[in-house]
């Protein structure tokens, strides 16, 4: 054995003898000479294993190994333009190579395999080409939200999973028994955020969040990761500012940072590029002027060219009215002011205008739909206490949330952003299953 490395470095040792540890991925050759395409979890490389360069023993374990054999391989590093692998451009002359497990015969091959297959083998899949490079991008993204919410002020402050009570409305609650009483798991920490802004003035909570969607869409979990800032003395047009910049942030470092990656995914990056403050914002009354004029032409919208329903001012937007008004703009837009009636007890209403509140949701381009839903919340002691009876919210389980509203209340903005959507969108996926190493779904809860 040589020194051991790590693929992603190789550029490093150019003529010198190291030893890579990892597993088989692909193997080609003839007579003399097998070439075994090595994966070690930070990048690929191709081992050239040359009869007379190896002991007997070593090259007849290079013909014999199955696929995803797990391997040691040492031999001098060359530079070669034309090799394959990630980052490329290297391969290994070997000089030896142990056997640490044989594998057994491999189900995932180079063939096509429908995707229920390979959703029951994701526990396989993952190492795949493509899955390891969208779960890197993801590392990545995690890694750039949580940095530039800490370099601008705002503590991470952890809000609690098992919860009394409702934060996104009743209908998709997870119910659990807590010795006896009903528990819930947290589709937010939201409110529990809005307590946390009185002792810390700017927090965030980041993580996994549940929703029990009884919909199969490309865009819906039952289990995803959500970042939630939250702010105190900050109003609806200050937030949008700030998501702005932290979206801007988040994509472009993923694009510097895992160029390598998204080129293994072959996503053309040139709309993301353009993705820098300021975001268009328009009102959702504008936005169902635009959805229903385009609707009386005949306009059709990806990814099925259905024509564009309708939609009466009040409603909700589908998937396809998201994508079209998206479709107006060439950076994500934001639209603002919806009617409360679609929206969370919580958001605070227009002054004037009580028929809509102020929340702004941001749409990304390219069809991928809302990543962030946000708002300025009530601040207002009894108008909170009214929306819980209107939405029949159990006001006990609420007594602590009204509290906050007593002592020191102030106007406050907050925002979730959605990984797997945002993962989604900026890797370029169809859907959201592959955003997530183990992905939850209305069917689906194995591996
Ligand atoms: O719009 P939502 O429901 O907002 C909230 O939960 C607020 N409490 C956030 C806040 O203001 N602190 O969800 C926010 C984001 C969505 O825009 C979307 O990106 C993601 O969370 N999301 C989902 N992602 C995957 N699967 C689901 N079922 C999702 N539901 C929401
Ligand atoms: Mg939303």
């Amino acid at each position: 054995m040589a020194q051991i490395v790590r693929i992603d470095g190789i550029a490093r040792y150019e003529g010198q003898s190291v030893t890579i540890r990892g597993w088989l991925q692909l193997k080609t050759g003839k007579g003399k000479l097998q070439f075994l395409r090595v994966r070690d979890g930070t990048g690929i490389i191709q081992a050239v294993v040359f009869q007379g360069a190896v002991s007997p023993e070593a090259f007849e374990a290079a013909k014999r190994l199955p696929l995803e054999s797990s391997l040691i391989v040492t031999g001098i590093v060359r530079a070669d333009s034309r090799a394959p692998g990630i980052p490329g451009g290297f391969e290994l002359s070997a000089s030896d190579l142990e056997v640490v497990q044989e594998s057994a015969e491999y189900p995932i091959g180079p063939k096509e395999h429908g995707v229920e297959f390979l959703m029951d083998n994701r526990h396989l899949w993952l190492r795949s080409n493509r899955q390891w490079a969208i779960l890197r991008v993801r590392a990545t993204i995690i890694k750039a939200m949580r940095d530039w919410l800490d370099d601008n002020g705002f503590i991470l402050v952890d809000t609690p999973i098992l919860t009394p009570a409702a934060a996104e409305g009743t209908t998709t609650l997870f119910q659990t028994d807590y010795h006896g009483t009903p528990a819930f798991l947290a589709q937010s920490g939201q409110l529990y955020n809005e307590a946390d802004i009185f002792a810390f003035s700017k927090v965030y909570c980041f993580g996994p969040t549940f929703r029990a969607e009884k919909s199969k869409t490309r865009r819906h979990l039952q289990e995803f990761w959500m970042v939630e800032p939250e702010i105190a003395f900050c109003r609806l047009e200050e937030l949008l500012e700030i998501e702005e910049q932290y979206i801007s942030y988040i994509v472009q470092t993923t694009l510097r940072e895992r160029a390598a990656e998204l080129a293994t995914l072959e996503r053309d990056t040139s709309a993301l590029t353009k993705v820098t403050p300021p975001f268009a914002r328009i009102s959702y009354d504008e936005a169902i002027n635009l959805i229903n004029r385009a609707s009386a032409e005949g306009v059709t919208v990806p990814p099925n060219d259905e024509p564009l329903p309708s939609l009466p001012w009040g409603e909700d937007f589908g998937a396809p009215h998201e994508t079209f008004v998206a479709s107006q703009f060439d950076k994500p837009v934001f639209v603002h002011h919806y009617p409360s009636q679609v929206k969370a007890f919580y958001m605070e209403p227009e002054p004037g205008r009580a028929e809509v509140c102020r929340s702004a949701d941001l749409l990304a381009p390219e069809g991928y739909g809302e990543i962030i839903g946000g708002s300025e919340r009530m601040s207002d002691p009894d108008l909170l206490a009214a929306a819980v009876e209107r939405h029949r919210l159990p006001k006990e389980a609420y007594a602590w949330y009204l509290d906050l509203r007593r002592y020191g209340s102030v106007p406050h903005s907050g925002f979730g952003l959605g990984v797997e959507r945002t993962v989604a969108w900026i890797c370029g996926l169809d859907h959201i299953r592959e955003t997530v190493p183990f992905p939850r779904m209305l069917n689906r809860l194995y591996p």
